[in-house]
Formats: C-alpha cells, sequence, structure tokens
C-alpha cells in the first residue's frame, strides 16, 4: 500500500485549479494526486509549481474508488467535484477499512425551501454525519469570479451584449454569491488546520437583491442593464414545458427560475471565527470578473 498525502476531485475545474494556485503560493512543491477524468485536459494546472500525480476514472463510481484504495492510502481526500458523489466514495472507504480526513464542497442549496431541489443534500449530509472518520463539509453559495463560473459570467456576457436582462418575479429576493478564490482559499485553511471539523457555510462579502445585483452589473459595465419584468407563472411554465414535455433544453431552467424566488442570503459567522474568512464585497468581485472579460 502507498501512503499518500492528500487526494483532490475537481482539480480542473474553477474553484479546483484556483485552490492549486494557493497552495503552490504557500506550500511550493507540495505533493497532490489528483483524480482527473481520462477525457480530460489537465495542462491548465501542469505549470504550478507543485508535485502532480493523475489517477483517472470518475468520482461517481465505486470502481474509480476501489481501484484507487486497492493500493493508495490518503490522509486527506478534498472532494470538490460533487457532493452527489459522497455516498459512492463512503462506500468504498468502509469496504476498504480507510478513515481519512474528508473535505467536502456541498451547497447551501441543501436550505432550499423546494424539496425537490434539496432533498438529495439533506440525505447526503445525513450520510455524511455517520462518517467514523473526521470531515469537513463547506457548503458554498452560488459560486462566481470567471468566465468558467455558470453563474455570473452568463449573467455579465448577456447583460454586456442586450443591454437589458430578465427578471422573473419581483426581483427582490436576496442573493449572496461568493467568490471561487475565497472558497479556494478556505479550502486550504481547512487543509492546513487538521482539527478543524464540522459543517460551514460560505457566503460573498455582500447580501444583495437580484435587481441591485443588475445595477452592479450595469456600474461596473459602463453601460445601460434594463431589468426585463417577467411573470413568474410564465416562466416556470415556459421551462416546464421545454424540459418535460419537448425535452428541449431552457436557456434558464426551472430549478433557477424558483430558487430565485428564495432568499439565498446566509451568515457565515462561524467560517469568519475559526477560518479566518473575509470575502470580498460583490463589488470587487464583480470588477475583477468584468476586467477579466
Ligand atoms: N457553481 C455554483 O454556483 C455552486 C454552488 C454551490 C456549490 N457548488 C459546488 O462547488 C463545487 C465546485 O464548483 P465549481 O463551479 O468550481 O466546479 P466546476 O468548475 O464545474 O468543476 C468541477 C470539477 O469537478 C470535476 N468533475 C465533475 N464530475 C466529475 C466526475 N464524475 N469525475 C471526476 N471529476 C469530476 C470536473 O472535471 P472535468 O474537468 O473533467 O469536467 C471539474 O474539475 C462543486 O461540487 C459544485 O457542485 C457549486
Amino acid at each position: 500500500m502507498v501512503k499518500i498525502n492528500v487526494l483532490l476531485t475537481g482539480a480542473t475545474g474553477l474553484t479546483g485549479s484556483l485552490f492549486l494556485n494557493h497552495l503552490a503560493d504557500s506550500n511550493p512543491g507540495s505533493e497532490i494526486y489528483c483524480l482527473v477524468r481520462p477525457t480530460r485536459d489537465y495542462t491548465s494546472i501542469e505549470h504550478l509549481n507543485l508535485n502532480l500525480s493523475y489517477f483517472t476514472g470518475d468520482s461517481s463510481t465505486c470502481e474509480t474508488w476501489d481501484e484507487i484504495f486497492a493500493q493508495h492510502v490518503p490522509e486527506t481526500i478534498i472532494h470538490i467535484a460533487s457532493i452527489r458523489h459522497i455516498p459512492t466514495i463512503l462506500d468504498s472507504l468502509k469496504k476498504a477499512g480507510e478513515t481519512p480526513r474528508l473535505i467536502v464542497i456541498g451547497t447551501t442549496g441543501v436550505y432550499s425551501k423546494y424539496n425537490q431541489y434539496s432533498k438529495d443534500y439533506k440525505t447526503i449530509e445525513e450520510q455524511l454525519a455517520q462518517y467514523p472518520g473526521s470531515y469537513c463539509l463547506l457548503r458554498p453559495t452560488m459560486i462566481y469570479g470567471s468566465h468558467r463560473d455558470k453563474n455570473l459570467h452568463k449573467l455579465i456576457k448577456f447583460c454586456d451584449r442586450y443591454g437589458f436582462f430578465p427578471v422573473f418575479g419581483s426581483g427582490q429576493c436576496l442573493l449572496q454569491p461568493i467568490h471561487a478564490d475565497d472558497l479556494a482559499k478556505t479550502i486550504l485553511c481547512v487543509l492546513q488546520r487538521p482539527h478543524i471539523q464540522g459543517a460551514y457555510d460560505l457566503s460573498g462579502g455582500s447580501i444583495v437583491t437580484f435587481r441591485e445585483l443588475l445595477t452592479i452589473v450595469e456600474k461596473q459595465l459602463g453601460k445601460p442593464v434594463r431589468p426585463i419584468y417577467l411573470s413568474l407563472k410564465l416562466g416556470v411554465w415556459v421551462a416546464t414545458l421545454a424540459e418535460n414535455v419537448l425535452g428541449t433544453k431552457s436557456p434558464v431552467r426551472r430549478e433557477q427560475i424558483l430558487r430565485l424566488q428564495e432568499d439565498k442570503a446566509y451568515p457565515h459567522d462561524a467560517a469568519q471565527r475559526d477560518l479566518d474568512f473575509f470575502p470580498r464585497s460583490l463589488e470587487v468581485g464583480l470588477q475583477q470578473e468584468v476586467e477579466l472579460l
């Protein structure tokens, strides 16, 4: 059996690659094993001042994990890829009789009042709570920060191109997006503090309504962005029709429209206290994102 220090999933993604950048700065030459998909080009992280090794596989399958644990014993697993893979990882660890420290990226989506979206996350978190080893669960809100984010970057590009953005409902629901780099730094902080365990909500430095978000985008782009108010019922109806009846892809998913109606601001006091978590304001984060455009 080969003992390995850290096994990381999601290394090629937005948060994972930023985490590796911070690790390379603070602990150059660190040895990290990354589980990457065979199809993935990982040249974007190759240049970092780290000692990277790779397992290829699919972190949603037990075959991949069983194969890894048959020959390797990780001290810590940082699982960024998807919390949905956690039941599979826990099963494989149980079979292997290993209890490495787990650092898992979850989501504040677990708090959604729409049970169809939060149910799976709640079940997975309950399973994680039964894990006999030490674990730390980080629950980010909506992640933004570069052309690789699937949320605000799309919105900024749309506003930049068309000068308007559709708003379903009143646009008064609260948002508190987190910059991917603030999340990445916190993952490193948790890695460096082995005594940290339990769950932490990680939200951004500003709480804004959807309307206020559009105003900030307008200011950063330096051009007008008009909110176009649309009926919530109509939006949900069209997205449902596209997804369930026509089988086509709606530009805005039903889930996104529904979840835009609920407040998604969560305090991060515990992370501030234990993890020195002081996330940047949305204004600063969006300015950086717009500069990257
Ligand atoms: N985006 C949000 O607003 C948001 C909000 C809350 C929580 N989260 C969670 O936060 C985490 C990080 O988000 P992100 O936006 O930084 O992610 P991302 O950029 O989409 O990157 C995901 C990473 O996971 C890898 N991955 C996905 N499925 C995999 C599989 N089956 N096997 C192996 N690798 C796999 C991807 O590999 P490839 O390069 O091969 O695709 C990629 O490296 C995710 O768990 C996400 O669910 C996201």
